[in-house]
């Protein structure tokens, strides 16, 4: 039996899929690379010495999903297929429901016929807002959402809690990631964005290897000790061995489960200005910019539910994801791109 993995090319669905090949696990990836190259995934097979079945498929496609199915002895499902980038859902939020609400609501179906009722979910610390208090808990209730990227992560965790509700057979882990950045410690696979990065580590790492200026620290006057905003980095390894430890719950049909993954630890932007440059010895110039629409000052998590529960800690620190996204970055400073 086979994991189906879709976004399995993209920057966390590539470490996933390494870990699961690493743990033993049939994978099927789909993706229809609109924001990955397949360059990723015979990468991961040059990390895993495996195979990697791909099918370059979007999920809107339905048939092409259906022919999956028939072809594949596929369990369970790890979904990550979606866009992701907060700026520009604003920006086009019909491109933005479609593919990600229609693209699950499309896999779903596809999934039920089959009688394959078994799903792992990328959701986001984003659909707690700004929370009230940190750190945050599973239990804490979903936040005011800015943007129609996070609404999708709150309304597809809607969905899928619904649809568990009407059909407890359906086994659904929802994973609310924190920030996951780094890479795997090979240097051969690693976040890869297009264009200008919108995100603060692969800002970092591009200004470090001399492709973008300068840093622009969006605002320096929040309600933090240094004023920067706070979040909880998580090194994207340890994110891909927390979906290893989900799949293994959904073996023991827990129902609807929720998890926060992420290290409890809130830094600022500037302790990940300052701690990259002690792991590198690369200085990052920076300014201080205005504030960025719909940011929040800190959030980071309890992740002791994931602890309990799924036997699951992340084990990398600050230092090893700074070391390896910048391995990463050094070694491919065009990405997948030759
Ligand atoms: P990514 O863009 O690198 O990976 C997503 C993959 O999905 C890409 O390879 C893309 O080509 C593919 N894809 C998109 N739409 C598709 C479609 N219609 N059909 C088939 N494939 C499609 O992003 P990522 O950082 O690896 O994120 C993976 C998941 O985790 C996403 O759902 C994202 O929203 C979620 N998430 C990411 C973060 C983060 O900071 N990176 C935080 C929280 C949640
Ligand atoms: N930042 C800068 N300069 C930059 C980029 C970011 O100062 O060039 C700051 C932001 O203001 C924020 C921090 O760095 O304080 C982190 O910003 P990111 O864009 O890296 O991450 P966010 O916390 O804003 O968002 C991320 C994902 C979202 C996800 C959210 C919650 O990008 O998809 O975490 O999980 F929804």
């Amino acid at each position: 039996m086979a994991i189906l993995v879709t976004g399995g090319a993209g920057f966390i669905g590539s470490h996933t899929v390494v870990e699961l090949q690493n743990a033993g696990y049939e994978v099927v990836v789909v993706d229809n690379l609109s924001n990955s190259s397949e360059k990723s995934l015979k990468r991961v097979e040059e990390i895993t010495g495996k195979p990697v079945k791909f099918y370059k498929a979007d999920i809107l496609d339905k048939p092409a999903l259906e022919e999956i199915f028939q072809k594949e002895s596929i369990d369970s499902c790890i979904h990550f297929a979606g866009l992701k980038a907060v700026g520009e859902s604003v920006q086009k939020p019909w491109e933005y429901y479609h593919n990600n609400i229609t693209g699950t609501l499309l896999l779903l179906d596809v999934m039920r016929k089959h009688n394959v009722k078994n799903i792992v979910f990328s959701s986001s610390a984003t659909v707690y807002g700004s929370p009230e208090v940190v750190p945050v808990t599973e239990e804490c209730p979903k936040g005011e959402i800015t943007n129609p990227y996070g609404q999708t992560k709150a309304m597809l965790e809607q969905v899928l809690t619904d649809i568990y509700k009407a059909d407890n057979e359906w086994n659904v882990v929802l994973l609310r990631y924190f920030n996951p950045i780094g890479a795997h410690k090979s240097g051969k696979i690693g976040e890869n964005p297009n264009g200008i990065p919108n995100n603060l580590m692969p800002y970092i790492t591009q200004v470090a290897v001399g492709k973008l200026e300068k840093l622009g620290v969006f605002g320096d006057d929040y309600d933090t000790p240094d004023g920067t905003g706070v979040r909880d980095y998580i090194h994207v390894v340890d994110l891909a061995k927390g979906h290893v430890k989900a799949i293994e719950k959904v073996k023991e049909n827990p129902g609807l489960k929720i998890y926060n993954l992420g290290t409890g630890i809130g830094y600022s932007v500037l302790d990940i200005v300052k701690n990259f440059e002690e792991a590198t010895g690369i200085t990052i110039p920076y300014e201080i910019k205005p504030r960025r629409a719909g940011d929040i000052a800190t959030n980071y998590a309890d992740a002791s539910l994931a602890k309990r529960e799924l036997g699951w800690t992340a084990e990398n620190g600050i230092k090893e994801m700074c070391q390896d996204a910048w391995r990463w970055q050094s070694q491919n400073p065009n990405g997948f791109e030759e």
